[in-house]
């Protein structure tokens, strides 16, 4: 992939195991942006967005729905509740936030979460850890081909033949007609603003480590969270993917279980989840935290085609002595440099690290790159260094106005 200055669309991805605060970056993105197209995973995403004096977590509604005038896009690659789409909807108009066929568009050829599905999840997803909102069988289903499509669904014909005799039908059916107006073909639609040189944000779900081929199966969730994804997820040529941001933190998090070879077991890590507020932002769960993983950084880079990072939540290792950063893993006395999706070796690797003194400065008011503490610029620079691409975002808080532009030449 060129590397594009200035492009007129941009991937944005999670580079680990979600949470690595998408949300905001794509928020921050979005105000110079046309559409945001989101094209993987349902409701068990959590994208959190603080502006205006409001803090909203988005589970199925792109997060360009924050800022006004911008198109967005449900794509294909979704598997949508319907009953959460609609409660999101109704709770996105309380606040004031406005809803309506201009801005949203849902893809015709997404799947359907049935009842069905959330009580399998229930049932099966315990050993992974999933968010139990029906997300794997409805993909299962997909893939079987025994699935249901957005446009059956808003076909009362269609839905009743397969679904008629069911307990939920009638309660369903009401939901198929509300979102009826909404649904559209979103391929021609995100193709047609691409071709007019429209500015498109292609919005990530979870991350590169959670994707269902890249990730570290069989801890994973059942879409592409990947590049790769943008086009299956929405429909669109890779050739039509002009950049790629990844998105990262500061440091590791993962929620839900599977191998994590920096996790932090000892005291820092309980202060870093405290004052990273790290709960998930969909189930509530604690999230296991860990350092910085170069080897997961530089995978990330290469899977995705990433050209520049947006690392996030530098703030909160303020006050932390030493950080450190992991440059490989030692495994039965061999040194491992890249990253492995094996779990078996990840489960019984030893991360070796480097050592970084911290800072002491409170970040959450810097506004550019050079009133960074110096300890802060060098442990940003080794990552860069390490996995390989540049970064061109800092967050150092919730808010919009709290996020560094390092380099300009990657955004709108
Ligand atoms: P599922 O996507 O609900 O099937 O869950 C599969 C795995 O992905 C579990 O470990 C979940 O905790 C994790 N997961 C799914 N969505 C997210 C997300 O948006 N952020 C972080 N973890 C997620």
């Amino acid at each position: 992939m060129a590397k594009q200055i200035s492009p007129s669309n941009i991937a944005v991805i999670g580079m680990e195991w979600g949470d690595e605060g998408k949300g905001k970056i794509i928020d921050f993105l979005a105000e110079k942006a046309d559409v945001v197209a989101r094209f993987n995973g349902g409701n068990n995403a959590g994208h959190t967005i603080e502006a205006d004096g409001k803090k909203i977590v988005l589970h199925l509604i792109p997060s360009g729905v924050m800022r006004k005038n911008k198109l967005n896009v449900v794509g294909n690659g979704l598997v949508i509740d319907p009953k959460v789409l609609l409660q999101e909807i109704e709770f996105l108009k309380k606040n004031g936030i406005k809803i309506n066929t201009e801005n949203l568009v849902i893809s015709e050829n997404a799947h359907v979460i049935l009842p069905h599905h959330i009580e399998e999840d229930r049932k099966i997803g315990g050993t992974i850890g999933t968010t139990a909102r029906g997300i794997g069988p409805a993909y299962t289903d997909k893939a079987a081909r025994i699935g249901l499509k957005v446009y059956e669904f808003i076909d009362d014909v269609m839905f009743k033949k397969r679904f008629g005799d069911e307990e939920f039908y009638q309660e369903y059916k009401k939901y198929a007609e509300s979102i009826k107006p909404y649904v559209n073909d979103t391929s021609l639609i995100i193709n047609y603003a691409i071709n007019k040189n429209q500015k498109v944000i292609f919005e990530g779900a979870q991350g590169t480590l959670l994707d269902i081929d890249h990730g570290t199966y069989p801890f994973v969730t059942s879409s592409n969270c990947t590049t790769g994804g943008v086009c299956t997820g929405l429909g669109i040529s890779p050739k039509k993917i002009q950049s790629v941001m990844g998105v990262c933190k500061a440091y590791k998090t993962r929620v839900g279980n599977g191998p994590f070879p920096t996790e932090i077991t000892t005291a820092t890590g309980q202060k870093i989840q405290k004052i990273g507020k790290e709960f998930g932002a969909t189930t509530g769960r604690p999230r296991r935290v860990g350092w910085f993983d170069s080897l997961v950084g530089k995978y990330a880079v290469m899977i995705n085609g990433i050209d520049s990072i947006a690392i996030t939540k530098l703030d909160v290792l303020t006050t932390v002595e030493k950080l450190k950063i992991c440059v490989a893993y030692k495994h039965k006395g061999n040194i491992i440099k890249n990253f492995t999706t094996n779990i078996k070796i990840l489960q019984n690797c030893q991360p070796v690290y480097e050592e970084f003194d911290g800072w002491w400065d409170d970040l959450t008011k810097v506004k550019n790159y050079d009133r960074l503490p110096n300890n802060a610029k060098k442990y940003l620079r080794r990552i860069e260094e390490l996995v390989n691409a540049p970064i061109s975002i800092i967050s150092v808080g919730p808010k919009r106005e709290q996020t560094i532009v390092a380099r300009n030449e990657f955004m709108f």
